[in-house]
């Protein structure tokens, strides 16, 4: 008999059929056994009774051996019943067939410390909330996916291993690359999405893994993070950039809202709001004297021109109350913030044509208008001390390169800030941080 999703039984009455999945609980009763058995799609009472007839006996004496966790195929009856809780229904068992046996005693419950949860992450994956920050996960990326076929962008997959660093010479991974010496993994694929412009692409996306050697264990970093890239030609500024994050986010999160929203306030108890068509901006001066005027002061362990994250909560909390908006882009970065291949203005060489989008007041996304000018490129990366180790990225503007710019940003920081999630590492298959290289 062909296994039917356990969802598919809601409603039925008095139907044959078989499922397959996990015990996630067990209670022995003197003439019934009871179990809950878990697939993707839900949970069902199965209900074995415990009679003296060979075959019922057999069955009985097969569930009290059963442990929680294991994998089972259970054939049986679907009965109706109101006082069941999943689905109205019950599967009255008359075979049970434990495919995986699980070893006594679970490490973990949803109790477990979230340490303890990362070692036994696939268990701690097992349970429906997590399932669902994968769903929500998976309809992300395919309706960003969307917007981008729909937009004419084409597919990189550009490669991980590098000749030099891609971002900043500091937080890379370095390894022995045969007879070539040293190879870095790569931070963002920046050089080669601005590669696929000199390469006429035209408009370029990537999803796929960085790394960064940040000993940050701060609730937002990993030091491997799947990073969502974009790149366009032709923009006239980073204002175009912005534009196209907008409208891009826009189909992301009415798409979620649409086929996660009602699973996602059942779950986690909020809601996904559709962003308005312009997300409010602020350029990073603004920012400052909106800062002064709410009173705030910079921590001072801030770079100067930055904002600390106290800031940008504030500013936030702005945003909220007189855009009604959960997204602020802060735009004109300082130049001393950003890396050399941001373009600098026109109007002041000393801030950057560049952008972060805040969601939720924290960072989702950096992005910038790029130097596409040889010579004016080649003296910034000289200036930051860099021309030799990135001569190859300087030749691809020296044959014509329209101009153009385009983002970075965070997946799992995009899912963590969307269902809440206390720590990337709930929004992540399996992190990798400082402190962690297993599982
Ligand atoms: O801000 P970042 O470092 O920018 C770049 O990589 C540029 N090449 C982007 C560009 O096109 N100009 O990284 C982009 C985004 C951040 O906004 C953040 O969402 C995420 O990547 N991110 C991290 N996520 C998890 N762990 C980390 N350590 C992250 N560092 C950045
Ligand atoms: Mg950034």
């Amino acid at each position: 008999m062909q296994r039917s999703a356990i969802a598919a039984l809601a409603g039925q009455n008095q139907l044959d059929a078989t499922i397959a999945g996990f015990v996630t609980a067990i209670r022995v009763l003197k003439r019934m056994i009871f179990m809950i058995v878990q697939d993707r799609s839900g949970r069902v009472q199965v209900t074995i009774e415990r009679a003296q007839e060979s075959a019922a006996a057999e069955l009985g004496a097969i569930a009290l051996g059963l442990t929680t966790g294991s994998a089972v195929r259970v054939r049986g009856t679907v009965v109706a019943n109101a006082a069941v809780k999943s689905g109205g229904v019950e599967l009255v068992a008359r075979s049970l067939e434990v495919v995986g046996p699980a070893e006594a005693g679970l490490p973990i419950d949803e109790h477990s410390a979230s340490d303890l949860q990362l070692d036994w992450r696939f268990l701690a994956l097992r349970r429906p909330e997590n399932l669902l920050v994968f769903e929500v996960q998976t309809t992300v990326e395919r309706a960003m996916r969307e917007y981008w076929a729909a937009h004419a962008f084409l597919e990189l997959h550009s490669p991980k291993l590098m000749h030099s660093a891609s971002e900043s010479g500091a937080d890379t991974f370095s390894t022995r690359y045969f007879d070539l010496g040293s190879a870095y993994l790569a931070q963002s694929p920046q050089f080669y999405k601005q590669m696929a412009i000199a390469s006429g692409f035209e408009r370029v996306f990537e999803i796929g893994p960085v790394f960064r050697a940040e000993p940050s264990l701060t609730p937002r970093h990993a030091a491997e993070f799947t990073s969502v890239d974009v790149e366009m030609a032709w923009v006239e500024s980073h204002e175009d950039v912005m534009q196209m994050e907008e409208r891009w986010l826009h189909h992301i999160l009415s798409t979620t809202q649409r086929e996660h929203g009602k699973a996602i306030e059942q779950t986690f108890g909020i809601t996904v709001d559709v962003p308005p068509p312009r997300f409010p901006r602020l350029t990073m001066r603004e920012a400052h004297a909106l800062l002064r005027q709410m009173g705030h002061e910079i921590a001072e362990t801030t770079k100067p021109g930055d904002i600390d994250p106290a800031g940008e909560r504030l500013l936030a909390r702005w945003a909220l109350d007189t855009h009604r908006s959960e997204f602020l882009f802060l735009t004109e970065y300082p130049s001393s913030l950003r890396p050399f291949y941001h373009m600098r203005a026109e109007h002041d060489p000393s801030v950057t044509k560049s952008f972060d989008l805040m969601w939720k007041g924290v960072e989702i996304t950096t992005g910038a208008q790029r130097e596409h000018r040889h010579d004016v490129v080649s003296r910034q990366a000289e200036e930051m001390g860099l021309r030799e180790s990135v001569a190859y990225y300087l030749d691809f503007f020296r044959y014509g390169c329209p101009p153009h710019g385009g983002f970075g940003l965070g997946l799992a920081r995009l899912v963590m800030l969307m269902l809440e999630l206390p720590s990337i590492r709930e929004a992540t298959f399996l992190h990798r941080g400082p402190t962690r290289l297993t599982p």
